[in-house]
């Protein structure tokens, strides 16, 4: 493997589903590991290789993800890979808003990872969507993304 610097910035704050993701990933990978409010755009762009994480909340990634993105200038063709949890189990096409942006400033998208993530709706009111996801085996999954990923670059 060659040797690179890897951040993931993450947003996670429904269960703490998409954390249990990214926290995999983010050990496989040897990355650093920050929320994404808690990073700025400079410390963003000293990695060489970008993760955006985040559940999906009302049809998008978090809004969080997308405001740190606007506030860079040009991504240069640095890489970025996109982790989501979602209630859809094909929650990849609401990763469309922040695709677009990144396209429009230079980045080159290198993988996206999705799985379902448990969610306890006020609105239907004692009614669990895929509980106890993500489980193990999403949690293999999410290694094997890692691997994937690493042999990219
Ligand atoms: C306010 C809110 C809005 C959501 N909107 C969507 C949605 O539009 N589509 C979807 O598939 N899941 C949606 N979900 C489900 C979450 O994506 C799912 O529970 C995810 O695993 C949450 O991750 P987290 O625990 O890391 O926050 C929503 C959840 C919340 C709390």
């Amino acid at each position: 493997m060659k040797e690179n610097r890897t951040i993931i910035a993450y947003v996670s704050k429904h269960r703490g589903n998409t954390y249990k993701i990214t926290k995999v990933i983010s050990d496989e990978l040897g990355a650093d590991l920050k929320k994404a409010d808690e990073i700025t755009p400079e410390e963003l762009m000293n990695y060489d290789l970008i993760g955006l994480s985040s559940g999906i909340y009302v049809f998008g990634m978090d809004r969080k993800i997308k405001k740190l993105l606007k506030k860079i200038g040009n991504g240069n063709g640095k890489k970025v890979f996109l982790i989501s949890t979602s209630a859809d189990p094909n929650g990849s096409k609401y990763h469309k808003g922040v695709k677009k942006l990144l396209q429009k400033k230079n980045f080159k998208l290198v993988g996206e990872f999705n799985c379902p993530g448990a969610y306890y709706p006020l609105i239907l009111f004692g009614k669990k969507l895929n509980a106890n996801r993500p489980n193990s085996e999403d949690l293999e999954k999410a290694k094997e993304f890692a691997k994937e990923i690493m042999e990219k670059l």
